[in-house]
């Protein structure tokens, strides 16, 4: 028997290992990774290169209803490949800024279910557990000593691009603003839904947290298949 497309929803906040552990485990499984972040990133970036001002939550909203996204594997919106553009510390505020806008949080989230409406997807972000499938069959939520998740942001390649000799107590102090940010804004806050399983990945290797998360890809699937293997009896 083919084993159900689960959807797979992985939060946390930055630097607590969210980027690899997802791609990783939607590689074991062949499933979709989304990266809901690099959604908010786009779409910030789409506005900034329109000059669309970022605080006016209705013109930012509008781009993220009307753009043409693709994620996979490389970000591009609009034609234009942002993969590396989205990852500055400009950016990185930017971002920030539009994902408090509940009407481009909606416009995201329309998005993302429909990615995931027919399972075998591994999303990531802030909010998939408790807003965006609150019916996920697995929800993780990753965290991290604050001074581990900045210092894996400062080594993080990806990241590098304008970050120049950026010191680790520079990007602690703009990671510890934006996580605030996340945690306290009106819609969608940054928490763990209730019924999310809680990594603490701080002194964890990446293959630790990938086997925690794919032991419960796995009981999870021992559980639908009895379910199926009952109600079919
Ligand atoms: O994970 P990240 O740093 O790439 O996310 C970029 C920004 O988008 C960050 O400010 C958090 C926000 N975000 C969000 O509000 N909801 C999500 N599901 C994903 C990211």
């Amino acid at each position: 028997m083919t084993p159900p497309a689960l959807v797979i929803a992985i939060d946390g906040p930055s630097g607590a290992g969210k980027g690899t552990v997802a791609r990783t485990v939607a590689a074991r499984l062949d499933y979709r990774h989304i990266d809901t972040g690099a959604m908010y990133r786009a779409v910030a970036w789409q506005a900034r290169h329109e000059g669309v001002d970022l605080h006016d939550a209705a013109a930012v909203a509008a781009v993220a209803r009307r753009a043409v996204l693709s994620l996979d594997p490389r970000i591009v919106i609009d034609g234009s490949d942002v993969t590396d553009a989205i990852r500055t510390p400009a950016i990185d505020e930017a971002a920030a800024i539009v994902a408090q806008h509940p009407p481009v949080r909606a416009a995201l989230v329309e998005r993302q279910r429909q990615y995931g409406a027919v399972g075998g997807v591994v999303m990531e972000g802030r909010d998939i557990g408790s807003v965006v499938f609150p019916c996920a069959d697995v929800k993780v939520y990753l965290d991290a000593e604050p001074e581990e998740r900045a210092r894996r942001r400062s080594h993080d390649a990806a990241h590098a691009a304008g970050r120049g000799q950026e010191s680790t107590a520079r990007v602690a102090e703009a990671l510890e603003a934006r996580d605030e940010a996340d945690r306290t804004r009106r819609v969608s806050p940054l928490r763990r839904a209730d019924d999310a399983a809680y990594i603490d990945t701080t002194s964890l290797t990446i293959d630790e947290v990938v086997a925690r998360v794919m032991a419960l890809v796995e009981a999870t699937r021992g559980r639908e298949a009895s379910v199926a293997t009952r109600s079919a009896r």
